[in-house]
């Protein structure tokens, strides 16, 4: 294929696209692969009927987004009906454990490769585009797979970006397929984050984002380098305005590590931190290495060092074993907290997990009621916290211009609409919050403030 081909890109199933959680990783995959796709040539197209490549790339961390790909085989075929000379690739997790199936039940598909083969797209396509099968699922980890981190990410924002730091996972939880199909922790090096650090920065990035799907833990299996040292390295990289980073395990979620939060003027006053269950029974049978005690104490600690710290949590209802007197420790903590966001799923057992064949203790209309519940309590705890905003003056990173408003984030997180000029995109300027919303802040621009 020359160099004019389109790209459809879609990522089915990241949990929510905009949000940061598991699959912060796979965004981040989408991203870096439109970058390798942009490099050989290729331009992004929102039309099936005009795309030469549609990559598919899944989420496996739940039941329903697996059955959503499966489902969405069936229109894949129609695509390639209509359009035979398309490559359809299936990637991601769902590809990393299931890939064969896949293949089984939609034999039409031309590429399907796992979350450690990444950068060998350039060659999978090569060989589907020359008519033959191509696949790469490995169960080792490919040492050469931070080849990837290599190619520009193509990115919907231009001033934040996504770094990863960290890749799999040792934690085991009993519940979670991600040690499966992302493997082992890896850290990358410091020097090759800092290198990726500064070509953002000097494409104009101004808050920096690194993600892991434990990023608590970099830099154990380097031995000579902690999480807190290198958000100190970022810090000290000329042109970042913001750093962030998704997701800690509590676990791991050290006093040093929380000074540094505190001491960098960089790093944002927000946090997502997985508490899962609040009760010391379910949290034992989940293995998540902590007491609800234990858990709280370290958001003491987070609000004793930032008192305006913005938290956010996933929770799973309804873990095998659950009953409603443990439910009501995880709506105790939810209250106690005030998080500004939770992320609550229904427990779904995952194939080759240690809780799969734990029986479930409750049935889903019963659980579909507890999650309904906590979700509406967090909603009003959300609008309360919202509503705390109003007559504030925030910092404002300003990201883009939508309905004739820009849009932007505070250091918290929180969405802010207001009106102001086109050149201040990029820009990070002062806004007082005139009016809270459930999910967003409405202001009038304050003063720029850089
Ligand atoms: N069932 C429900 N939710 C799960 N998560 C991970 N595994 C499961 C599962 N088997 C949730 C956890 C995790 C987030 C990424 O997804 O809350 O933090
Ligand atoms: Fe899964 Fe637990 Fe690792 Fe998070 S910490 S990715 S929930 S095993």
């Amino acid at each position: 294929m020359t160099a004019s081909g389109f790209l459809f890109f879609t990522f089915l199933n990241s949990p929510r696209a905009d949000r940061t959680f598991g699959c912060q990783m796979n965004i981040n995959d989408s991203q870096k692969m439109a970058g390798m796709l942009k490099s050989m040539g290729y331009e992004p197209t929102s039309d099936w009927q005009e795309a030469d490549v549609i990559l598919v790339n899944t989420c496996s961390v739940r039941e329903k987004p697996d059955q959503k790909v499966l489902s969405a085989l069936g229109e894949f075929k129609k695509v390639k009906n209509k359009n035979p000379d398309a490559v359809i690739g299936v990637c991601g997790c769902l590809a990393q454990r299931a890939g064969y199936e896949i293949l089984q039940k939609a034999p039409f598909i031309d590429m399907v490769f796992g979350t450690t083969n990444i950068h060998h797209l350039p060659k999978l396509l090569e060989e589907a585009q020359a008519g033959n099968k191509a696949v790469e699922i490995i169960e080792e980890i490919d040492e050469n797979e931070t080849e990837l981190d290599k190619y520009p990410t193509i990115r919907d924002n231009k001033y934040t970006a996504y770094v990863t730091i960290i890749r799999g996972c040792d934690k085991n939880c009993t519940y979670c397929i991600v040690p499966i199909t992302r493997g082992k922790e890896r850290s990358r090096r410091i020097g090759e984050i800092i290198q990726e650090v500064q070509y953002l920065v000097e494409d104009g990035v101004k808050e920096i984002h690194l993600i892991g799907q434990n990023v608590t833990a970099y830099g154990k299996d380097l031995g000579d380098v902690k999480f807190w040292e290198l958000l100190y390295a970022v810090a000290n990289v000329e042109g970042v305005e913001r750093i962030r980073f998704t997701t800690g395990h509590p676990r791991d979620l050290t006093e040093d590590i929380i000074k540094a939060m505190a001491d960098i003027p960089q790093v944002c006053e927000a946090l997502h931190l997985p508490i899962q269950a609040g009760s010391d029974k379910i949290l034992e049978a989940m293995d998540r290495g902590y007491t609800q005690k234990e858990y709280l104490e370290k958001i003491e600690l987070l609000k004793k060092y930032m008192p305006d710290i913005a938290l956010s949590t996933d929770i799973i209802v309804g873990f095998p074993g659950e009953t409603y007197e443990d439910y009501l420790e995880t709506v105790k903590v939810v209250k106690e907290v005030e998080y500004d966001q939770i992320f609550a799923f229904k427990y779904s057992p995952r194939p080759g997990t240690p809780a799969e064949k734990l029986p479930m203790t409750e049935d889903p209309k019963t659980l579909s009621k507890w999650l309904n519940d906590l979700i509406n309590m967090q909603k009003d705890i959300a609008f309360k916290k919202n509503l705390a905003y109003e007559g504030k003056i925030v910092e404002v990173l300003v990201e883009e211009e939508k309905d004739g408003k820009l849009v932007g984030r505070t250091r918290t997180n929180k969405l802010v609409h207001f009106e102001g000029e086109h050149n201040l995109l990029g820009e990070i300027v002062n806004v007082e919050i005139t009016k809270a919303n459930r999910f967003s802040l409405e202001g009038k621009l304050a003063q720029v403030i850089a």
